[in-house]
């Protein structure tokens, strides 16, 4: 009696993971990296295949998108969307794409506790997932790395142009200074310049006509 019992016992356990197995076996999830600048609004992507969507048969078949354990929306096969909280505010879905697949979830404004593991899982029935994607939200640090980079070469920059710079500047200097040293120690009259000549000449004149009266 004991024996049988447990017997049966154990050919309802294999029978049930059979029936488990049969019914919804285990899907492996996609993983996708999104990378984004704070403050800017992104798009969590999650689409299925036609093969994956006519597994989801059962008349409360929906895709559910989680935030780590914590639910966002409810989005039915025909693209209705019912959202938890308040997070109807700064999460869309997008009615007409959904009808066709694709359960892309979009968040505005993106802060620093939006960032984690988004779950977007098509459940057939309220049991069995037959579609999983997994969207690792990350900020965008190259923006960081593009400063820093900028900064460098802008002084790199900065210091070659200097280098360049100055041997000229202390050769245009020292060569000023060279000339300014030969014109004070040998003056040399401009040719061009003969207004004090003229001047001269015009008082010269003017005493000759004065002594002829
Ligand atoms: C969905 O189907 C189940 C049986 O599979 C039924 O009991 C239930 O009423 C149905 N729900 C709706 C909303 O049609
Ligand atoms: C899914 O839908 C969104 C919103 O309409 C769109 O921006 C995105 O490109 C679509 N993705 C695919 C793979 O079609």
């Amino acid at each position: 009696m004991g024996v049988s019992a447990s017997v049966f016992f154990f050919l309802s356990i294999i029978c049930n993971i059979h029936a488990e197995i049969t019914a919804c076996p285990p899907v492996i999830p996609i993983t996708l990296d999104v990378v984004a600048q704070l403050g800017s609004d992104i798009l969590l992507p999650c689409s299925f295949t036609t093969n994956q969507l006519r597994q989801a048969v059962k008349n409360n078949s929906a895709v559910i998108w989680l935030k780590e354990v914590e639910y966002i929306v409810e989005i039915s096969m025909t693209g209705q969307s019912s959202f938890w909280q308040s997070h109807h505010i700064r999460f869309q879905t997008f009615q007409s794409s959904a009808a066709k697949g694709n359960f892309s979830l979009f968040l505005t404004n993106l802060n620093r506790n939006d960032v984690g593991k988004y779950y977007c899982k098509l459940y057939n029935g309220v049991d069995c997932v037959v579609g999983h994607t997994v969207c690792k939200l990350d900020l965008d640090k190259s923006l960081w790395q593009n400063r820093t980079f900028l900064i460098g070469l802008a002084s790199g920059c900065g210091g070659l142009l200097l280098l360049i710079i100055i041997p000229f500047a202390v050769y245009a200097v020292s060569k000023r200074r060279q000339n300014q040293r030969r014109n004070q120690s040998t003056p040399q009259p401009n040719p061009y310049d003969t207004s004090s000549a003229k001047e001269e000449y015009e008082v010269y004149a003017n005493d000759i006509y004065h002594w002829d009266h």
